[in-house]
């Protein structure tokens, strides 16, 4: 039985455990899938353990993510371009870093029948789960404002590609202005996750929103936040961050096992062990 785990601080919260360990029984393949607190600033020696102890990978979660990255005996393209990585192979005593995380994103939207080349797309949020996704899509041929509550930091994310990206505030002015101009809304901000206290102070930016907009919210649980409740009030597709969830985990799993797993089948079968 070789050995794969998810590393956080804290950790406990992770879904990862449940998704791979189903996932794995339902292919019949060898592993076991632990939970692993690493406290901030010890990726190193957490590195160390792993390699000695045979692990086979482990996935990242925050605030680990940026953490490996010079960690890495090599890097893929996605977690060089992100600049994160959350999943990581040990073959030979050696660390392959990787980011499923944007893949994960395009291919949640992917299945909803979205196609991002050539859209105009309001991102909600600029911190480590926005750069996935902006930089992704970007490449993917979108065109993105980034309106953040500290605008510095949407001005320090759209330096990456300043032709195909804009920062904007926050303010309830700005949010409405920006959501008339776009074909797709995607929420990348923290607020709304289970246990905090409300998603957005108002919500009358999505009646700026054109008929036939789709609303994104990478939260998973609640299944649906207040943004999507709203949306769908409104008239609007809306799209949770299960796809995600489940596409950057078969993509990690593809990584740690080497062999192609069927997502599709994946996703049915994880359908009914998730919120
Ligand atoms: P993650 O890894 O989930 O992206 P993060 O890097 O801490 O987490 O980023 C959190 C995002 O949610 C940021 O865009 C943050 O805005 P700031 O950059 O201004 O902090 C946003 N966010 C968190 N709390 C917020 C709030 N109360 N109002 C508006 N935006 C908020």
């Amino acid at each position: 039985t070789r050995k794969l785990c998810v590393i956080g601080d804290p950790v406990g919260h992770s879904k990862s455990p449940l998704l791979h360990n189903t996932m794995l029984k339902a292919l019949g393949l060898d592993y076991v899938y632990l939970c692993q607190p690493v406290p901030r600033g010890q990726c190193k020696q957490w590195l160390d353990c792993a390699k000695f102890a045979g692990y086979a990978g482990f996935n990242a979660t925050m605030p680990h993510k940026e953490e490996l990255v010079p960690l890495m005996d090599e890097l893929d393209g996605d977690a060089r371009l992100i600049g994160a990585v959350n999943t990581v192979c040990i073959r030979d005593g050696k660390a392959y870093g990787y980011n499923t995380d944007g893949e994960g994103f395009l291919r949640a939207l992917d299945d909803e029948g979205i196609h991002p080349a050539g859209m105009k797309i309001l991102i909600l949020g600029a911190g480590g789960a926005a750069k996935a996704v902006c930089l992704k899509l970007v490449q993917a041929g979108a065109q993105l404002t980034v309106c953040n509550r500290t605008v510095e930091k949407a001005e320090e994310l759209c330096a990456f590609d300043p032709l195909h990206m804009r920062p904007a505030g926050f303010d309830r002015a700005t949010l409405y202005k920006e959501a008339t101009a776009c074909d797709l809304l995607v929420n990348c901000t923290s607020l709304g996750m289970e246990g905090a206290a409300g998603q957005f102070e108002d919500f009358t930016f999505l009646d700026g929103l054109k008929t036939g907009t789709a609303v994104v919210d990478l939260i998973y649980a609640p299944a649906e936040t207040e943004l999507l409740w709203q949306a769908r009030h409104r008239g609007h597709k809306t799209v949770n961050g299960l796809g995600l969830l489940v596409n950057q985990a078969v993509l990690a799993l593809e990584y740690f096992t080497g062999q192609p797993i069927d997502a599709a089948e994946m996703k049915k079968l994880l359908a009914d062990k998730l919120p």
